[in-house]
């Protein structure tokens, strides 16, 4: 290592522990200075032994776990995350998906682009051979709960980085005046960590702009977060998310590689959703997945993960028939369902042989000739008498 070098070194690490110790937690302090014991144990060890020293000393007087019996584990392992220096709240929400995470289900154009995006960086030398950059930035557009967030954390798993979440609702929430240095803070951070950053509700600055007296501050935010898109490495992934991407400063949105659009799930994707959010009871359901599916149909898979979810405790607590579960969901949702919708639900039900006609026409609303159209002749004269 050069002098300069090390120079360097000695100034970022000692802005970092004096962020520490500003902040007031002897344990982040602790194991700052444990990660500095082992870095400058050969380069510089007379330096390194005073900080043992110090290290050792404040132990003694603590009663918390001790950074030197836990091993070499967090500091050398994962960097510090970053926290707000007056509530010391981490700014980032960490997923680490690596070991496993199903792929999000999506149209087959949407999980393409998603795909070429894992490729890009997976293969980023063979792109830099020929002087291309893989896409550095993405933003991911669409309503709550359609798998904006389990993409990007399926992206991140499949590039073996974590993701951290940096929700820039609850950022701006807090003081504006320090909203800029925390950015800064947690891009520096990300960098350094090697996460996949994805900046959620991006549209949250956008929205704060009604307010006149906050305006200046507002700009500088923007600006610096201009500031740390263009210096984002070609190495990173930094992804944005929002589902009001009007409200977006067109700067920020052109400086976006790619545009992810999402979008509610169709019925054979809100089908497989279904199955897979089924898990083990998905062969004692299978019969009705269709007709909860057209039912569902519409609603974000957040959404439909909760009524199945909800559905598959009725089973277990009341010991209740598929069945009637099944077409309670299915009923249960028919109101606010639109008309081809209902229908479409209607003759699932009728298709199925459940109930008679005359039961579905009253419960959906739809009209028993369409019913016999689709479906052939009711098989039911009331509910549980099938005819021969
Ligand atoms: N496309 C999808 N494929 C599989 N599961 C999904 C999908 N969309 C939503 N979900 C389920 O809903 C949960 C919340 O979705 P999330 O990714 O947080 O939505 P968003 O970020 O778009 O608001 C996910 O963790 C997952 O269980
Ligand atoms: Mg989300």
């Amino acid at each position: 290592m050069k002098e300069s070098e090390v120079t360097d070194d000695f100034e970022s690490d000692f802005a970092n522990l004096a962020r520490l110790a500003a902040s007031g937690s002897v344990e982040d302090v602790r194991l700052y200075l444990a990660k500095l014991v082992r870095k400058y144990r050969t380069i510089r060890p007379a330096f390194s032994a005073k900080l043992d020293q110090s290290l050792k000393s404040s132990q003694t007087r603590s009663s918390g776990p001790s950074v030197m019996r836990r091993g070499p584990a967090p500091a050398d392992s994962q960097p510090l995350l970053p926290q707000d220096q007056d509530t010391r709240q981490s700014l980032v929400r960490v997923f680490d998906d690596r070991e496993s995470l199903a792929a999000p289900i999506l149209p087959e154009a949407l999980s393409k682009q998603i795909d070429d995006i894992v490729r890009e960086h997976q293969q980023r030398a063979k792109l830099e051979a020929h002087g291309i950059r893989p896409t550095r930035s993405a933003i991911l557009v669409g309503p709550p709960g359609v798998g904006k967030t389990l993409s990007a954390r399926y992206v991140a798993a499949r590039i073996d980085k974590p993701l951290w979440v940096l929700d820039l609702t609850t950022v701006m929430s807090s003081l504006l005046g320090k909203t800029a240095n925390n950015l800064r803070l947690v891009f520096e951070s990300a960098k350094q960590g090697q996460a996949v950053l994805l900046l959620d509700e991006v549209d949250s600055i956008a929205k704060r702009r009604s307010d006149d007296s906050d305006v200046g501050e507002l700009k500088r935010l923007v600006t610096a977060i201009l500031q740390e898109v263009d210096n984002w490495p070609d190495s990173g992934l930094l992804l944005a998310a929002t589902n009001h991407p009007e409200l977006i400063d067109p700067a920020l949105w052109r400086r976006f590689d790619a545009i992810l659009q999402f979008d509610v799930s169709d019925r054979d994707a809100v089908a497989l959703a279904i199955r897979r959010f089924l898990g083990r009871d998905a062969e004692q359901f299978d019969p009705w997945i269709g007709v909860m599916a057209s039912s569902l149909m519409g609603q974000s898979l957040s959404d439909v993960e909760r009524s199945i979810l909800t559905m598959r405790r009725n089973a277990l607590i009341h010991q209740a028939e598929p069945l009637r579960l099944a077409v309670d969901l299915a009923l249960r949702h028919a109101g606010t369902m639109d008309k081809v919708a209902r229908r479409d639900l209607a003759i699932s039900l009728a298709r199925e042989g459940a109930m008679s006609h005359n039961q579905i026409s009253e419960l959906t609303g739809v009209a028993r000739d369409t019913l016999r159209k689709y479906a052939g002749p009711s098989p039911l004269k009331g509910r549980g008498h099938k005819k021969d």
